[in-house]
């Protein structure tokens, strides 16, 4: 079979030859109800009967790959896609440098590989369950059909890890299957793996935050396992990329807008001071201050994805050649940096600094700051719509230091600026820097739904462009089927 096109003769749309496959199709099938009773039960809440308008994946070819259609959500067509297969690839970095990458599970590295595999797949189901409720509250269908978009991808990405793991890793795998389906945000019994993934999204300016900050975390990890010598899961995580940039353009452009209409409506109403927050809500908008408490929650939690800045779990997973750095093969050294050091935040007598660690060792770190680069770009935008509104007030991100729960901070607190402060103030000051009740409760008495075609909430502007260059007024989801 063409890889490039996918197989929707089978009931597992495909481009891994399942109909030849078939313990691997046996599994997956018999996985699959589960997996529906999931979606019933923890995706989201309300509109399964409604017609969206999505994007599905019929090949995997970069310059072509998705159809736009009305379908309800139950029925999308929720398939495994790899990237095509590189021809002699080699493994592109620790100890086996240059070797030829492999094509099943080395022995020796099973457990690794299945606990990253693992914990990719808990990050996909996990945010589908943190954002189920948020359909009864979209400020426009535009909204409501892109955040169904992002819903049934990380599904499909969930589907993604299941065959890996049920292809490669025999009967544990088929546990670990079972178990990704088992788990629940935020369930004090059976939590999702990691914490980010336990945390509420109860608005829709979280969801910009999430799918800006958090996906962002899922994109540098997809990058790096993306240089995975195991290939399959390399292949994978290819794909993964393609579709992933639009969850995170869901979350650029959905905070350019709540800015956007902010400034708008203080101009318009002739607001000189953006902190005056009384004056500000009163026009029914987000104030920046308020925008600025979500980046920080969302930012800090999202870093604490990374694991601890030193680890000793990154540097052999580096050396076995399972996980790579960002963009790897575009990095002018050895690759197996046996020798060389990079600079490391630690906190050292009370004071922030930097401390030359083992290249390999720090490799969470060079991810994270990689990390922290990319979502400066956002930055860049907003501040650009708020300088062209004649605002001298700027978002930024706070210092790394502030709010962590992981890693060299967890013990300390700190300002947004990175000064460090004692229990006593942090408690006394942290409604300044994070969202405090009233924040919530604010955003809250905003999440209005508005579900007429065309038609957006007080609090964000229009899109600049329709999805799939459908017109303004498209109706893209259909509600009342
Ligand atoms: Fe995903
Ligand atoms: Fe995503």
């Amino acid at each position: 079979m063409n890889v490039m096109n996918v197989d929707y003769s089978t009931k597992i749309p495909n481009n891994v030859n399942l109909s030849e496959d078939r313990q691997v199709l046996k599994a997956l099938e018999g996985w699959h109800p589960g997996y529906m009773d999931w979606w019933s039960d923890m995706g989201p809440e309300g509109f399964q009967q409604s017609l969206v308008y999505l994007r599905t994946a019929y090949s995997v070819d970069p310059r072509g790959w998705a159809k736009f259609d009305y379908v309800k959500m139950p029925d999308y067509r929720w398939g495994i896609l790899l990237a095509p297969q590189e021809e002699n690839r080699v493994i592109p970095f620790g100890e086996n440098f240059g070797k030829p990458a492999w094509q099943e599970v080395p022995g020796e590295h099973r457990a690794t590989l299945r606990r990253l595999i693992v914990i990719q797949g808990d990050t996909e189901p996990a945010s589908v369950e943190q954002q189920r409720f948020l359909g009864k509250t979209a400020p426009s269908l535009y909204d409501l059909r892109n955040l169904f978009q992002v819903n049934v991808e990380e599904g499909r990405h969930l589907w993604a890890m299941v065959y890996l793991l049920q292809k490669y890793f025999g009967r544990d795998g088929r546990e670990e299957a079972d178990d990704l389906l088992r788990r629940r945000s935020g369930d004090a019994d059976s939590p999702r793996m990691l914490g980010a993934f336990n945390e509420a999204t109860p608005d829709w300016l979280s969801f910009f935050m999430f799918t800006y900050f958090t996906d962002r975390d899922g994109k540098m990890q997809l990058h790096s396992l993306a240089q995975s010598g195991f290939d399959p899961l390399s292949r994978t995580c290819r794909f993964m990329l393609t579709e992933e940039a639009h969850h995170m353009f869901v979350g650029e452009t959905g905070i350019s807008r709540v800015v956007q209409r902010t400034c708008e409506a203080m101009k318009a109403a002739g607001i000189s001071d953006p902190e005056d927050i009384a004056k500000v809500r009163a026009l029914g908008v987000i104030d920046l201050p308020t925008i600025q408490k979500k980046l920080n929650l969302h930012y800090s939690l999202s870093l604490d994805l990374f694991g601890s800045e030193v680890s000793t779990n990154a540097a052999n997973a580096f050396n076995a050649g399972i996980k790579g750095r960002y963009k790897e093969t575009a990095i002018e050294d050895d690759h197996r940096l046996q020798n060389s050091t990079y600079p490391v935040l630690k906190l050292i007598d009370g004071k922030v600094k930097r401390v030359d660690e083992p290249a390999l060792t720090a490799l969470n770190m060079r991810l994270r700051d990689d990390y922290t680069q990319d979502c400066a770009k956002g930055l860049l935008r907003w501040n650009k719509i708020i300088a062209l509104a004649g605002y001298d007030i700027r978002l930024e991100l706070p210092n790394v230091a502030f709010h962590r729960q992981i890693g060299e901070f967890k013990d300390i607190n700190a300002t947004p600026d990175g000064l460090l402060i004692d229990d006593a103030t942090w408690n006394r000051r942290k409604g300044e820097w994070v969202p405090s009740a009233d924040d919530g409760d604010f955003i809250a008495s905003l999440m209005k739904p508005v579900t007429e075609a065309g038609e957006f909430a007080s609090w964000i502007s229009p899109p600049k462009v329709g999805i799939d260059n459908k017109p303004g007024d498209f109706e893209y989801v259909k509600i009342d089927t």
